[in-house]
């Protein structure tokens, strides 16, 4: 093989080379895309949330707290429920969630809605002061050895025989949100309910990607 030769094998080998990584890349995207659909499926789809605020059972007048209350995906929902003459706290560590909720509560006159930051591990409400409390999609972001202190917090803020409601992801691999290291297996989940004082009182099964329990501040 002459020099010449030698060279133009060396890149007819180096474009096959990178023909090969282009064609393996085509292949991959697809699967990104759908992975990417799955996991932009309208949260409607698999939240239920009026099934959901259905079994929360409120009442107008209630006083109720959406701890890490995010964009208030729940908090409106909650607001309507316990209506004008009841108190939505919403509570979240985050300041730019808060002033979302803030805004959206000024905007549409809702006066029960009380946003507020929170400590990692403590409401900051009065005790005693809650009907009942939700958490949705929180404690997986909360540090192990916060979990306890923070329940107990939710759990001190509770009227004696409150309910506590703690939807989170299943620790199981198809969930398409956060990582399966992150999420917390359902009996982590009551235990660090139980260690916070509170009692298991239902478990709801619908909800394809959360566990969905429904805990009670023991009455005095
Ligand atoms: C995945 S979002 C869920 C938001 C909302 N609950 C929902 O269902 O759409 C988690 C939220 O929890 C908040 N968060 C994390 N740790 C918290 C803590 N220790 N106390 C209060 N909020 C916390 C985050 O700032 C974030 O807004």
């Amino acid at each position: 093989m002459t020099w010449c030769n030698k060279r133009l094998f060396k890149l007819m080998l180096s474009a096959t080379a990178l023909l090969c990584m282009v064609l393996l890349l085509g292949a991959a995207e697809p699967k990104k895309k759908t992975s990417q659909r799955r996991q932009s499926a309208p949260r409607e789809e698999w939240q239920q949330p009026e099934r959901v605020m259905h079994d929360l059972n409120l009442r107008p007048g209630q006083t109720v707290a959406d701890i890490g209350c995010g964009s208030g995906y729940f908090t409106f929902r909650l607001a309507e429920a316990v209506g004008a003459t009841g108190k939505v706290f919403a509570a979240d560590i985050d300041r730019k969630s808060v002033r979302t909720v803030q805004d959206r509560a000024a905007r549409e006159g809702l006066t029960q809605v009380h946003a507020y930051v929170s400590s990692p591990t403590r409401t900051l409400l009065e005790a005693g002061c809650l009907d009942a409390a939700l958490m949705c999609d929180v404690l997986h972001h909360v540090p192990e050895d916060q979990r306890v202190p923070l329940l107990t917090s939710i759990a001190e803020a509770l009227k004696p025989g409150g309910f506590f409601f703690l939807l989170d992801w299943k620790k199981e691999p198809d969930i398409p949100f956060d990582s399966y290291d992150q999420k917390i297996a359902r009996e982590d989940l009551i235990r660090y309910a139980k260690q916070a004082g509170m009692e298991l009182d239902a478990e709801f099964l619908y909800l394809k990607y959360q566990v969905f329990l429904r805990f009670r501040k023991p009455a005095r």
